[in-house]
């Protein structure tokens, strides 16, 4: 029997492919992660991060000016610091190089989002994302330190402020403490499904986080579960999130799934650094075609279920969608 339906009717044509089109890419869906650190006229690039930079306030000034006329709009900091120690002080210190460039950015662009990571690993000098005792990870003593981090943040002028610690019950401490210090109306972005990964690795280079001793493993999530995300989205809803992230994306793309059919909120995913690298490097090679490999990637992100995509692509892929 020759077929009488035939679904190559509807690609024979590109604007035709086109209208039938069911996932599209828009540079108002990435954020766009910076790195900062202090000091003036900083551009160093990341090593395993090739066309990423730490950036001073100054030059991430700059950054954020050309991220605007590739069309992206939203940025999140992350901050290195001058000094580490083992509580990680200089997260919540309001001369820290991300509060001055929250400061600097909200200053010079009215519309521009600027999300900040709350987390303490990169100003631990044990490298974890709490407090540490006896070679353990103490989830309640943490709480106050991230709170205070978000606040001091707030406080900044952060739009959104993004837990990315993996604390029990943070959420909830952010929320109270923001609510209290007068930022009611800050929102917070949990990084609710974070798994345990090895794609952090270039990430860690350029944060200079890694774990002194152990992993990440009595904190973040094992990569063999799915259930479980579930539970962590529907606890960080419960204590007052208002958007949820599951990180990384592509190795958990059933996780950004269940999680958009399963909640009524927006959800983000995290296109993580090893994600980033690893087309980086087959694109320098030329294993991979660079722009068909990202906008394919970003596309599958969306299809997914992301409402928002966290990127290292955000400008090439704004610049490439601007056409
Ligand atoms: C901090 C944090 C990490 C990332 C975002 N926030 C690293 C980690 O958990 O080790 C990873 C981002 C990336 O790989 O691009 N907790």
């Amino acid at each position: 029997m020759f077929p009488t339906i035939r679904p190559r009717r509807l690609r024979r044509h590109a604007t035709l492919r086109a209208l039938v089109r069911e996932t599209r890419l828009s540079p108002d869906s990435f954020v766009y992660p910076l790195f900062v650190r202090h000091g003036k006229g900083v551009r160093d690039e990341i090593t395993s991060m090739p066309g990423i930079f730490h950036f001073s306030p100054d030059t991430l000034l700059e950054e954020v000016g050309a991220a605007r006329e590739d069309g992206v709009r939203a940025v999140i900091l992350f901050g290195l610091p001058e000094q580490k120690d083992a509580q990680g002080s200089e997260a919540w210190a309001d001369d820290a190089a991300v509060q001055t460039a929250v400061r600097q950015i909200k200053a010079a662009y009215d519309d521009v989002l600027v999300l900040t990571d709350v987390c303490l690993c990169e100003y631990t000098d044990h490298g974890h994302c709490g407090v540490v005792e006896d070679g353990r990870v103490l989830n309640d003593p943490s709480l106050e330190l991230l709170a205070g981090t978000a606040v001091s943040h707030a406080r900044a002028g952060a739009d959104l402020v993004a837990p990315s610690d993996m604390m029990d019950g943070r959420v909830g401490a952010i929320r109270e403490a923001l609510d209290s210090a007068g930022f009611g109306d800050i929102a917070i972005l949990s990084y609710a499904a974070k798994y345990a990964s090895a794609f952090y690795g270039p990430f860690r280079e350029a944060a200079d986080s890694a774990p002194q001793f152990g992993d990440r493993s009595t904190y973040q999530m094992d990569p063999a579960n799915g259930d479980e995300a579930l539970r962590e989205v529907a606890l960080d809803l419960d204590e007052g999130a208002d958007m949820v992230m599951v990180k990384p994306a592509l190795p958990y793309l059933d996780v950004i799934r269940r999680v958009k059919d399963h909640f009524e909120v927006p959800v983000a995913a995290y296109n993580v650094s090893g994600e980033f690298s690893m087309v980086a490097a087959a694109a320098t090679n030329g294993w991979l075609d660079r722009e068909r490999t990202v906008l394919e990637t970003l596309t599958s992100i969306k299809r997914a279920g992301a409402d928002v995509i966290v990127t290292y692509h955000a400008r090439e892929a704004g610049r490439l969608l601007r056409g």
